[in-house]
């Protein structure tokens, strides 16, 4: 199966600092992007919780703690770490072209979905 992505330009990559989430919304969506070491990641940042802004956590290697409760989410896949927390965040394709970060909302998806 085929899919076209429509990669919307979302801000200069330099705008987030390395380890660090900064939140956008775009078309009445709350995204979180964050900054690693090598690459730009993007999830909702409405923590399935009680809707903590994921954009705020601490960021641990791949992973993000919310800053409300705690819950830590993989940034890759969306999952909760502990797999007794049963809710995970949707995640976004992500790419920097030119020095702007591009965001694939419509290619969401959450790791529940593949393990289904
Ligand atoms: S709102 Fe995120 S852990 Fe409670």
């Amino acid at each position: 199966m085929t899919s076209v992505r429509a990669w919307t330009p979302i801000t200069e990559a330099d705008n987030i600092p390395t380890r660090e989430g900064r939140a956008v919304t775009v078309c009445d969506q709350e995204i979180a992007i964050f900054h690693l070491q090598d690459r730009y990641l993007t999830i909702e940042n409405k923590c399935p919780h009680k809707g903590g802004p994921l954009c705020d956590g601490i960021v641990s290697g791949t992973t993000v703690v919310c800053p409300l409760h705690g819950r830590r989410f993989d940034l890759e896949t969306g999952m909760p770490v502990r797999a007794s927390e049963p809710s995970c965040v949707a995640t976004f394709p992500t790419r920097v072209e030119d020095g702007i970060i591009f965001v694939d909302l419509g290619g969401g998806h959450t790791g529940q979905e593949e393990a289904a």
